[in-house]
């Protein structure tokens, strides 16, 4: 499927109140079993419908059952992690990258299970699954295979990305020419998501793409402090104030909120050099649909 204009992205097809039902075909656990992180890959079964969508799109889960006040459970958004035409390549899947919340409450100690994170984990073959969406229309690939591209993901936040890398690499007919650096933040290095397929594009992309992991509690920061994206950046960062400035590069961020601030820190600090204030700059990068950011 090409798209050549925004209008022709496929956006809610499906709504929460009329959603579409597929099937879970597989559910394969990326971390290990003795990992505290349960994260799952999730491939879901869309040939009975009519939803397509493209790399950097997200859907909408409908959890079964009510809420506490007896109302159907609101949906919850997960980025797609597939490339558009599916893990199976024939357009027929979707596949998530979603990870089990589980925590303590914080003021009574009891355990909490998110209600669609834990729906979707524990989901087995041929179970319903209720889909809505696609939803998305601008964290989307630039048409142009020349330029670049930056993508800095804490933990799931690396589903949009595996997308991208699939699509430019796997299935443009000829391979994407702009840089590609992918930024990914994790708690431990078993926590390294789809790590061999990343690893296999820095030699399929015959150089262009490069990956720099930042793996927080096994590595330290300048400071002494957890090893995050944002410190990673900072270490590259002139070169990719640089990269920005020439305006053939496309940013993307998807993970943890809490990542911005520090990546805003790196940036302002190469911009000062310059004598130019990177809130500004980053508002015209907006406005050029050069930044783009989901995080939550
Ligand atoms: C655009 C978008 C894309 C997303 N993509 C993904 C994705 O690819 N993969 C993915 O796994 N998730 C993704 N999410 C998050 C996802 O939508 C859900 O929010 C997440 O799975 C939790 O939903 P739940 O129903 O399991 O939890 P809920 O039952 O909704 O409970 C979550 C709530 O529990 C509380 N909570 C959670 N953890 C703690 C804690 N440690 N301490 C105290 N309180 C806590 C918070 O209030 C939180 O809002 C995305 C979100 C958005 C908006
Ligand atoms: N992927 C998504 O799109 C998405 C969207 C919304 C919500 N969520 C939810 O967020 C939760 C987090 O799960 P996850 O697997 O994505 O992430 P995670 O495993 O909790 O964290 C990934 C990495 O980010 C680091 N990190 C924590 N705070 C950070 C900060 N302020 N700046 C930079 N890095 C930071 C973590 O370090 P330390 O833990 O070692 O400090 C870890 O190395 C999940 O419950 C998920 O449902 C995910």
């Amino acid at each position: 499927m090409a798209h050549s204009t925004v209008a022709d992205i496929p956006v809610n097809i499906y709504r929460p109140k009329d959603p579409y039902v597929g099937k879970a075909v597989d559910n394969i656990r990326l971390t290990p079993e003795d990992s505290p992180n349960d994260v799952r890959h999730v491939v879901l079964d869309l040939s009975e419908g009519s939803l397509r969508y493209i790399e950097g799109q997200s859907i909408g889960i409908v959890p079964p059952g009510t809420d506490a006040n007896g109302k159907p459970h609101k949906l919850r958004l997960y980025s797609i992690a597939s490339s558009r035409i599916g893990d199976h390549k024939d357009s027929k899947t979707v596949s998530l990258c979603v990870k089990r919340v589980v925590y303590k409450h914080p003021e009574t100690g009891a355990e909490v299970r998110g209600v669609a994170s834990n729906h979707i984990c524990s989901l087995k073959p041929g179970d319903p699954v209720m889909i809505t969406g696609p939803v998305g229309k601008s964290f989307l690939l630039p048409e142009d295979p020349t330029m670049n591209i930056v993508m800095i993901a804490t933990g799931t936040g690396i589903a949009p990305f595996r997308a991208f890398l699939r699509h430019i690499y796997d299935e443009m007919p000829t391979p994407w020419q702009g840089e590609v650096w992918l930024f990914f933040g994790v708690q431990t290095s078993v926590d390294l998501l789809y790590h061999d397929e990343l690893v296999g594009y820095t030699e399929k992309s015959g150089g262009k793409f490069k990956l720099m992991t930042a793996i927080s509690r096994e590595q330290k920061n300048a400071e002494g402090g957890r090893m995050y994206v944002q410190h990673r950046i900072a270490e590259h960062a002139d070169t990719l104030w640089s990269m920005v400035q020439q305006r053939n590069t496309c940013t993307y961020i998807c993970g943890l909120r809490g990542m911005e601030d520090g990546i805003d820190v790196a940036f302002t600090t190469a911009a000062a050099k310059q004598g130019l204030e990177w809130p500004a700059y980053q508002f015209d990068l907006k406005q050029s649909d050069l930044w783009h950011v989901e995080t939550y």
